[in-house]
C-alpha cells in the first residue's frame, strides 16, 4: 500500500517537477494586516511562462486544478506589472504549475492605468488599507480602506478579493470594481461595466469598448460622444428606474434580473455552453465578448455577441471608415473615382481608412457627401424622423459635429429616419437586412479648401437632383487640386477625365495584376491584317476579326477615338480579365498605348444571337433543344455575374446583340463595358440610365437599380428566342408591334401557343414546353423588381429543380410608356441622363 502511494506521489512529483515552484505544502488564500510583498525576481511563487508572462503569486486558493491566485503579473517585455487576479494551474501542494499551454488568465486587475515596475510593493497596512506603490514610493493604487476596521484579506473560492472586518463582513471587494472580465458567480449590477483593454499587452482601459449593465438590460458600446451601442439586450415593459437590476454569470448562462430578483426566473437569460471546467468571460480589445474555458489549453467556447450580430457588426471590425462585407474590409470609394479615403495600411485593411483631406469644422461650406448605398451602420439612433435623404444630408451639413448622414427607410424613401453620428466607425454591407429596410450612409467629406467655388457652397435640397450634385461635389474635391476652377459642370468634368486618362491610366495598367496578355498595338495591327475584317459594331467600338501567331482566332474590339475612355476600359479590363466562366466571352488580352485602346476576345464563330433570332431564315435552324440550351447558358452566365463573382456585376445591357454563339451554339455573354461593377459591400446607385430601349426594366424610370434589371432584360430575350422575333417590330400592325403587348394579350386569352415561333416545326411540336419557358419569361418580366426571380433561381427552374412562382402578374408595365419616355430624352440606344463616370465610349 505505502509502496503504491510512494509511486503515486513519485509520478505526481515527476509530472509536476519542471514547474514545481512552491515549497509550501498548502494554499495561502488569506493574510493579516501589516503584511507586504515586493515584486522582486527572488519573490516566492514567482514563475515565468512560455508565453513570456510572469506571475508572482501573493494569495492562492485551492489545490490541484485551475485555481484563482492574485499577485503581480506581467507579459511581453515585463517592464510593467499589474496587481491582478489570475487563473493558474496548481498541483496538490498549492504550487503553480506550468502546463505547456495553461498560461495565466487575468480576470481582474487593480492598476491597469498605472502599471508598476520591478521592486514595487503591495502592502496591507496596519490601518487596513491595501496599497500598491512603485519602487520609488509613488502611489499606484489603493483601496482607501484605512480606518474601516479591516482585519484581513481573503481571496475567495469564486476569485473575489475581499477585505473583511472582524465580523467577517466585506469592507471592500474586487467584484465591485470589474475590469474586462467576469468569473462564474460574479454579478454586474446596474451602473457597472466592463471596459476592454487597448490590446492584449497594453492594459490601459483606453480600450474603446465597454459592456454596461443598465437599468433594463445589457448594452455593449464603443466609446464616442455619445457612446454608440453595437449590442443591446433589453427587457421591455419594465417599471421605471430599475436601479437594482443586475446580471449574473453562472454555469450555462448570463442571467439578467431586471424586474425580478432571485430566486425567481431571470427576465433575460443568455445561454452559454455549460462549464466542464474553469470558465470566464472577457470583453476583448476588439469588442467581442468571449467565453473561455480550460480545456487544455484555454479555448474560446462561444463568442456571445457574434451569435446575435454577425462578424461585420463590430464597430472597429474594419477600423474607422472601413466597410465590412463578409468579413472583408475596404475603404469607401465614390462612384466618381475620386479618392476620399485611403487605407491606413495596405497590408492590414482592417486598420481602417483615413480621410484624404481632414474634415474641419470651420469651413463647413467645403463639405460634401460620399454616398454609399445599401450599407448600414451598427448603431442607429433616430435624430430626425419621417424625412428624406436630402433633408437628412442637409441637416448633417449644418451640424458641424455630424460626420455622416445615415438614412434608413422601409418602403417609402421620403418617410425614413436620419441619424447623424459624431464619429464614424466601421460601416457594413446591408445585404442581410435589405429585406427589412433600405439604408444608405452619406459620409461627410472635405473639399480642398484652397479653391472655393460658388457651386460648392450649396444648400442641399434646393434642387431636385441633390444626389447628383453631391456626387459632383465629391468629384470636385479631388478635381480642385488640378483644376483651378472647381467644377460641377460636365465640360470640365469631361476635360479632366480626358486629361487624366492618358497619363494615369497607362501607368496604372502596367501594374494590373493577374491580367490577360498585354499586346502592343503593332501586334494587333498584324493580327487583324490592319483591321481589315470587320465583324461588327458594338456599343463600345468596332470589332475586327484576327488571328494570333499560333493561329488562334480572335475578335479585337477597338475603342479608339473615343473621348473619355478611361473608366469603361479599365472596367472591362479589370472585370473581364479576372472572370472566367464557360458562358462568358473570355478576354484574352488588351492593348493600351497612347490613344489606342483595344480588347482581345476569344472568337465566337456563330456570331451574335440577334443574327439568328432576327433573321427568319436563320432562326429556323435553331431547334427547341438548342434554344433551351441557349437560354440556360445565358442564365448561367448571368447567375455567375450576379451571385458568384468576387464582385457582383450587373451587366445592364442584356440583349441578343450581346450574346454570342460559338461553333457548337454555346451561348456566351459579351460586352461588360456597360457593366457597373458593384462591390458587394458598397453597391452604388447607377446614376445614368443604361441599356437599350425595349430591354430596359421599368424601374429605370424611378427606383433603385439592382441586378434585377438584367433579369428583366433576360426575360425579354427569352421571349424573343421563343417567338423568333424582335421585341419591337416597326413593320408590324400597331397592335402587334410590341412583343410584350401580345404576350400579355395571349396570356390573358390563354393562347400562348400562338406565340411559339412558327418558322420551326420542332418548336411547334414542343409547344407545351415552350409555353412553360414563357412562364419563366413572365416571371422575369414582373414590373416590381422584387417579384422577379434571381438568376440562380431561373437556372434551377429551367433545370426542373424548382417551379415558377404562382400568381404571376401579366400586366407588364406599359411598354409604350416606357418607349415614349426614353424617346423623349434621347432617340439613340443609350440614354445618359446625367453626367457620370460610367459614360462609356459612344
Ligand atoms: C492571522 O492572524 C490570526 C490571529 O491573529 C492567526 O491565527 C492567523 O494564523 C494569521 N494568518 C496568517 C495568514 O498569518
Ligand atoms: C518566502 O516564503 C518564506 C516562507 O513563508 C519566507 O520566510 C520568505 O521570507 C519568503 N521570501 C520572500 C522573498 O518573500
Ligand atoms: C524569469 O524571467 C526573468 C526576466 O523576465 C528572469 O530575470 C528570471 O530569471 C526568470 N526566472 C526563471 C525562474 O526563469
Ligand atoms: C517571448 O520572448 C522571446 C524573446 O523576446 C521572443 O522571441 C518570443 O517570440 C516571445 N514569445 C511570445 C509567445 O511572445
Ligand atoms: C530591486 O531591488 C533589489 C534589492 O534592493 C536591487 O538589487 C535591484 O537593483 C532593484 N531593481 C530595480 C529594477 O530597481
Ligand atoms: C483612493 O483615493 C484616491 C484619492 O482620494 C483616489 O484617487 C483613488 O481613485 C481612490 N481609489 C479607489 C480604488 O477608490
Ligand atoms: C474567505 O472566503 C471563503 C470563501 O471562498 C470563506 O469560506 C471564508 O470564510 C473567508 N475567510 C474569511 C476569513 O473571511
Ligand atoms: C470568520 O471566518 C473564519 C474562517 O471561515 C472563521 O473561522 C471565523 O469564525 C469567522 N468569524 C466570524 C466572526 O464569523
Ligand atoms: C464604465 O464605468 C466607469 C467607472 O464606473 C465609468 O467611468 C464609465 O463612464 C463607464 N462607461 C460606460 C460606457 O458606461
Ligand atoms: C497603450 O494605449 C494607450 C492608449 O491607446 C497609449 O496611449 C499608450 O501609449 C499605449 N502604451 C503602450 C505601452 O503601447
Ligand atoms: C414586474 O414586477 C411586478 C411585481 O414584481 C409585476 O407585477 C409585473 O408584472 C412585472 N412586469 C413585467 C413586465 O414582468
Ligand atoms: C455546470 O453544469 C453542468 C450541468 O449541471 C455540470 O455537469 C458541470 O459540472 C457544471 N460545471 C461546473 C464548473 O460547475
Amino acid at each position: 500500500m505505502s509502496l503504491c502511494l510512494t509511486i503515486f506521489f513519485a509520478i505526481i512529483f515527476f509530472y509536476c517537477r519542471p514547474s514545481y515552484v512552491s515549497s509550501q505544502p498548502y494554499d495561502y488564500p488569506t493574510t493579516n494586516l501589516s503584511t507586504s510583498w515586493i515584486n522582486s525576481v527572488s519573490a516566492n511563487h514567482s514563475i515565468n511562462f512560455s508565453d513570456n508572462s510572469t506571475v508572482r503569486a501573493i494569495l492562492l486558493r485551492g489545490t490541484f486544478g485551475p485555481r484563482y491566485a492574485c499577485g503581480f503579473y506581467c507579459n511581453g517585455n515585463c517592464e510593467t506589472y499589474l496587481f491582478a487576479i489570475f487563473i493558474v494551474q496548481t498541483n496538490s501542494g498549492g504550487g503553480i504549475v506550468m502546463p505547456s499551454s495553461g498560461f495565466p488568465q487575468v480576470v481582474w486587475s487593480a492598476n491597469r492605468e498605472n502599471p508598476v515596475g520591478i521592486n514595487a510593493t503591495l502592502e496591507l497596512t496596519s490601518e487596513g488599507d491595501l496599497v500598491l506603490r512603485d519602487a520609488d514610493g509613488t502611489l499606484a493604487w489603493s483601496t482607501n480602506t484605512s480606518g474601516m476596521s479591516v482585519v484581513g484579506l481573503n481571496l475567495t473560492e469564486m476569485g473575489n478579493l475581499v477585505l473583511f472586518d472582524a465580523k467577517n463582513s466585506t469592507v471592500w471587494q474586487s467584484f465591485d470594481h470589474p475590469t474586462d472580465a467576469l468569473v462564474p458567480g460574479q454579478i454586474l449590477v446596474s451602473g457597472q461595466n466592463l471596459t476592454a483593454s487597448v490590446s492584449p499587452t497594453n492594459w490601459t482601459q483606453g480600450g474603446l469598448f465597454s459592456l454596461s449593465m443598465i437599468s433594463n438590460g445589457l448594452v455593449a458600446s464603443i466609446q464616442a460622444d455619445p457612446p454608440q451601442a453595437y449590442y443591446v439586450n433589453l427587457y421591455n415593459n419594465v417599471k421605471q428606474n430599475q436601479e437594482s437590476s443586475y446580471a449574473r454569470f453562472q454555469n450555462g448562462s448570463i442571467q439578467l434580473y431586471i424586474n425580478s430578483t432571485e430566486p425567481s426566473d431571470p427576465d433575460i437569460s443568455i445561454s452559454i455552453p455549460q462549464a466542464t471546467s474553469a470558465q470566464y468571460i472577457k470583453l476583448g480589445h476588439d469588442g467581442h465578448l468571449r467565453v473561455l474555458e480550460w480545456r487544455t489549453p484555454w479555448t474560446e467556447v462561444v463568442d456571445i455577441f457574434t451569435g446575435h450580430l454577425g462578424e461585420c457588426n463590430y464597430p472597429m471590425v474594419c477600423g474607422k471608415y472601413g466597410i465590412c462585407s463578409n468579413g472583408q474590409c475596404s475603404c469607401p470609394r465614390s462612384s466618381s473615382g475620386a479618392i476620399n479615403f485611403r487605407q491606413i495600411n495596405d497590408r492590414q485593411p482592417d486598420l481602417g481608412c483615413s480621410e484624404a483631406i481632414h474634415l474641419t469644422c470651420n469651413a463647413s461650406g467645403n463639405h460634401s457627401f460620399l454616398n454609399l448605398e445599401d450599407v448600414t451602420y451598427f448603431n442607429f439612433k433616430v435624430d430626425i424622423r419621417g424625412t428624406n435623404l436630402n433633408s437628412c444630408q442637409e441637416a448633417c451639413l449644418k451640424n458641424c459635429s455630424c460626420k455622416a448622414a445615415i438614412f434608413q427607410y422601409g418602403s417609402n424613401s421620403s418617410d425614413g429616419n436620419c441619424y447623424m453620428p459624431s464619429q464614424i466607425f466601421s460601416i457594413m454591407n446591408n445585404e442581410k437586412d435589405k429585406t427589412h429596410y433600405n439604408s444608405s450612409v452619406s459620409i461627410k467629406v472635405q473639399i480642398a479648401s484652397s479653391v472655393t467655388s460658388p457651386s460648392v457652397e450649396t444648400s442641399p435640397g434646393s434642387t431636385t437632383e441633390g444626389n447628383n450634385r453631391f456626387l459632383g461635389l465629391v468629384l470636385g474635391s479631388t478635381l480642385g487640386i488640378f483644376c483651378v476652377a472647381v467644377v460641377i459642370g460636365l465640360t470640365y468634368f469631361t476635360y479632366w477625365k480626358k486629361k487624366k486618362s492618358v497619363t494615369v491610366e497607362e501607368d496604372y495598367l502596367d501594374h494590373v495584376p493577374g491580367m490577360p496578355t498585354r499586346f502592343s498595338y503593332e501586334e494587333l495591327v498584324t493580327a487583324t491584317d490592319n483591321f481589315s475584317k470587320k465583324l461588327g459594331e458594338g456599343g463600345f467600338g468596332t470589332v475586327f476579326e484576327g488571328s494570333l501567331k499560333d493561329n488562334t482566332k480572335i475578335a479585337v474590339k477597338c475603342l479608339d477615338g473615343m473621348g473619355h475612355i478611361k473608366k469603361s476600359f479599365l472596367a472591362e479590363v479589370e472585370s473581364i480579365g479576372s472572370i472566367h466562366h464557360v458562358n462568358l466571352v473570355r478576354l484574352i488580352g488588351f492593348s493600351a498605348e497612347k490613344s489606342h485602346r483595344l480588347l482581345v476576345y476569344e472568337y465566337m464563330s456563330n456570331g451574335s444571337l440577334d443574327r439568328w433570332i432576327h433573321n427568319k431564315t436563320q432562326v429556323s435552324a435553331l431547334d427547341w433543344n438548342c434554344r433551351r440550351k441557349i437560354i440556360l447558358d445565358i442564365a448561367k452566365g448571368l447567375s455567375y455575374l450576379h451571385e458568384d463573382c468576387r464582385q457582383k456585376i450587373i451587366h445592364l445591357d442584356i440583349k441578343p446583340q450581346n450574346i454570342l454563339l460559338d461553333e457548337n451554339y454555346n451561348a456566351k455573354l459579351a460586352d461588360f463595358g456597360l457593366a457597373k461593377l458593384i462591390d458587394r459591400d458598397q453597391s452604388q446607385v447607377v446614376t445614368v440610365m443604361r441599356g437599350t430601349p425595349g430591354y430596359l426594366a421599368p424601374e429605370w424610370l424611378s427606383a433603385v437599380i439592382t441586378e434585377k434589371v438584367d433579369v428583366y432584360s433576360f426575360g425579354v430575350v427569352i421571349l424573343e428566342i421563343l417567338c423568333g422575333r424582335k421585341i419591337f417590330e416597326q413593320s408590324m400592325l400597331e397592335e402587334d408591334r410590341h412583343l410584350l403587348s401580345i404576350f400579355k394579350r395571349k396570356a390573358m386569352e390563354g393562347q400562348l401557343l400562338d406565340l411559339v415561333d412558327k418558322c420551326c416545326e420542332d418548336m411547334q411540336s414542343n409547344g407545351t414546353r415552350v409555353v412553360e419557358m414563357m412562364q419563366i419569361a413572365a416571371w422575369c418580366l414582373q414590373s416590381y423588381y422584387v417579384n422577379r426571380p434571381s438568376m440562380s433561381m431561373v437556372v434551377k427552374v429551367i433545370e426542373g429543380v424548382k417551379h415558377v412562382a404562382k400568381d404571376l402578374d401579366y400586366n407588364f408595365t406599359n411598354p409604350q410608356y416606357c418607349m415614349n419616355n426614353i424617346q423623349l430624352v434621347d432617340s439613340k440606344d443609350v440614354t445618359p441622363l446625367l453626367p457620370s463616370v460610367l459614360s462609356g465610349p459612344r
